[in-house]
């Protein structure tokens, strides 16, 4: 959302969300970036499983430790923003704006040029349903 004076991140979430709860708890959150490797996965994150169970369990993903907060990144991403929550909206009975300070970026080496490198990365963007994009490419254009 901003770079200066402090970099920030937002989003959307359903009140009725695992997501807000656990921001809402620990004020801490991770954005993890992901590849295409998580688009079969998306099944199953999006399954209602009780609060107790864990999707990233589920997913076989693996959880490793954050620098700066408590909550895990998750190892198979490609790259993580750790957040700490600055701010929420309400901005419907269901919906929630949540900005987060971003404490710490990190990509992996190897999906890393001087920008994200999508060739490697391969980035999954969401457009709507079931449909994402894939296949990226970064063009350039001059600016002022
Ligand atoms: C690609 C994709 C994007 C999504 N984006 C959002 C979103 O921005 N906000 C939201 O509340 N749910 C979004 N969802 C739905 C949630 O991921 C889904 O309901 C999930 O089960 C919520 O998990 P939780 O209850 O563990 O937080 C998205 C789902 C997919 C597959």
């Amino acid at each position: 959302m901003a770079t200066k004076p402090k970099p920030l991140f937002g989003f959307c979430s359903s009140v009725n969300h695992d997501t807000w709860r656990n921001i809402k708890q620990n004020r801490e959150f991770v954005v993890n970036m992901v590849g295409e490797n998580f688009g079969p996965l998306m099944e199953i994150m999006e399954t209602d499983f009780p609060y107790e169970v864990s999707e990233i369990e589920k997913c076989g993903l693996t959880e490793v430790k954050s620098r700066h907060i408590k909550p895990p990144r998750i190892q198979e991403a490609y790259g993580w923003l750790e957040c700490k929550m600055a701010k929420y909206i309400a901005i419907s009975e269901r919906n929630v704006w949540i900005i987060g300070e971003v404490l710490d970026v990190e990509v992996k080496d190897e999906a890393l040029d001087d920008v994200v490198d999508v060739a490697t990365a391969k980035p999954l963007n969401h457009i709507w349903g079931e449909a994402f994009v894939t296949d990226m490419k970064i063009t350039r254009f001059k600016r002022a």
